[in-house]
This record gives C-alpha cells, sequence and structure tokens, in this order.
C-alpha cells in the first residue's frame, strides 16, 4: 500500500537535505512478477560523473536502469533525483526533469533518423530542440546524411551512434546506458567509448551499465553488481586490488598491480 506520508504518484517533493549527489539510489529492491531481482541497492552518482555498474549476465543491470528510468515500481527504497524524490514519478516526468535512459534497443527502428532525433529532444522548446539536434549532428557526422532513412537500416553501429545522439538530443543531465556495447563489434565498441568520453566537459553525469571491461577506462567509479546486489564500489584501482573481483573482470592480468 501507498505510504499516507510520501509523495503521491506525479508530485515531485523537494527534499530539505544537502545532497551533493545528483542522483542517489537508497536501498532499491525490485521484482519482476514475484521473482525478486534487485535487493537493498545504495548508488550515487555526483554532477559530472561517470559511473560504470559492472554486472554479468542476469545480475540485475537492466533492471536497476529501468526502475530508475521509471519503467518498473520499486518493491522498497527512494529514488533522489536533484534533492527531489522520484521514486514515485513516472517515467516522462524523471525524463522531462533531465534523467534519459537509453535503452539496449535504443531507437525506434521504423521512424526516421530525423524523427528519432525529434522525439529524443521532446521535453526541450522548439528552438533548444533545433540547437540540441545541430549539435548531436555536428558530433555524429554520419547521421546527417541519413535523416530521411528508416533507423532500422543503419548498421549496428550507427544504429547505437543514434541511440546516443538521440539521447542527447535531449540534454540530459543524468544519461543513464544499459550496456552501450551489445552487438557491437570491438571496432564500433572503441567508437562509442570514444564518443562518451568526448563527452567529459560539461558533459551529463552518465550511470552506464556494461559487461564490456573496454567502457572502464571512462569510471570515475566503478560499481559491480552481483546476483541484484552491488558487490562493491570504489575505484578502478580499488577494484583490481580485489583479487577475486579482478580475476573475474580482467582474467590473470587484473592480479598484477595496477
Ligand atoms: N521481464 C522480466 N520478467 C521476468 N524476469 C525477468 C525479466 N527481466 C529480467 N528478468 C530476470 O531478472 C534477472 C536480472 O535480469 P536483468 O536483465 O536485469 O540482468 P542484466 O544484468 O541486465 O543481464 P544482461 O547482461 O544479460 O543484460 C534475470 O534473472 C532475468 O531472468
Ligand atoms: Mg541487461
Amino acid at each position: 500500500m501507498a505510504d499516507p506520508h510520501g509523495p503521491r504518484e506525479g508530485q515531485a517533493t523537494p527534499l530539505p537535505s544537502a545532497d551533493p549527489a545528483l542522483l542517489r539510489v537508497e536501498g532499491l529492491s525490485v521484482a519482476h512478477g514475484a521473482l525478486q531481482v534487485l535487493w537493498e541497492v545504495d548508488l550515487h552518482l555526483a554532477e559530472g560523473e561517470i559511473l560504470v555498474v559492472l554486472g554479468a549476465n542476469g545480475a540485475g543491470k537492466s533492471t536497476l536502469l529501468s526502475a530508475i528510468g521509471g519503467h518498473l515500481p520499486p518493491l522498497g527504497g527512494r529514488l533522489v533525483l536533484d534533492k527531489v524524490d522520484i521514486t514515485r514519478l513516472p517515467a516522462s516526468r524523471r525524463a522531462r526533469m533531465g534523467l534519459i535512459l537509453m535503452t539496449e534497443q535504443g531507437v525506434f527502428p521504423d521512424l526516421s533518423v530525423g524523427e528519432n532525433l525529434r522525439l529524443g529532444a521532446w521535453r526541450l522548446g522548439r528552438s533548444e530542440a533545433a540547437a540540441s539536434i545541430e549539435e548531436a549532428l555536428t558530433r555524429f557526422e554520419e547521421l546527417a546524411g541519413r535523416l530521411r532513412s528508416p533507423a532500422g537500416s543503419l548498421s549496428g553501429g550507427q544504429r547505437k551512434m543514434l541511440g546516443l545522439a538521440k539521447a542527447l538530443a535531449g540534454r540530459p543531465r543524468v544519461l543513464v546506458l544499459d550496456e552501450p556495447s551489445a552487438g557491437l563489434s570491438p571496432l564500433y565498441v572503441k567508437q562509442v567509448v570514444a564518443d562518451l568520453a568526448s563527452l567529459r566537459r560539461d558533459g551529463p553525469a552518465v550511470l552506464l551499465a556494461e559487461q564490456n571491461v573496454a567502457f572502464l577506462e571512462l569510471a570515475d567509479r566503478v560499481a559491480v553488481l552481483e546476483g541484484g546486489r552491488v558487490r562493491f564500489t570504489g575505484s578502478l584501482t580499488e577494484l583490481r586490488r580485489d583479487e577475486a573481483l579482478a580475476e573475474a573482470f580482467f582474467g590473470l592480468e587484473g592480479r598484477a598491480p595496477a
């Protein structure tokens, strides 16, 4: 039953605390039907920070991101965006606040490249949307010549690029990315890592779920999700110091001193 003291559906309540985190996940528990998948997950993301959530298949990464985006109601816990409790806000309200989720699919294949970008910019006013789409096309030049093509006709790598461009077109404050490497060849993975690295200056805070360790070079901090629980949070150097985790993610190379 709803907490009588909590915010009602659709109501944003500013919290009184001076919280330095832009996004805070507190004790989040989530289930798919009767199957509990996340157990009291605690994470935070500061302004401009890149947090990489590492986890194997089935660890609960997509479930976590989906709950953050507002697509799965939590069993318990709280989500706070810029001091506002968003736990009960619908996905559209979160997106309007600048919390933008790029799923593994990332784009609408039946819509054109241009339509995808315009959808990405929906939360902005007309002139800001035009400017943000222009910016995205300057960053991803390959897309500029394909504006009228259906997104489904792009290569896997270009589709990922469009997904990123679409997300950026909404000028996110927090960009949440679910396995941007999924289905990409190593060359395209490198490209996506480089695209994300170029966002560093003045870019949004990024929460990125991956099992590909190539993305760790972007990470200010790393969290490891295992069986739906946070097993580790810390720097990459600290992760490499944890022998079991280092071996799991980096193989024998992980045991060498960082
Ligand atoms: N819609 C669903 N209905 C029922 N169970 C689900 C659903 N989606 C995910 N699960 C289960 O929840 C668990 C976590 O899945 P999730 O997709 O969050 O993991 P993941 O870390 O994103 O994995 P992957 O790396 O394969 O994408 C798995 O046991 C999965 O079978
Ligand atoms: Mg997943």
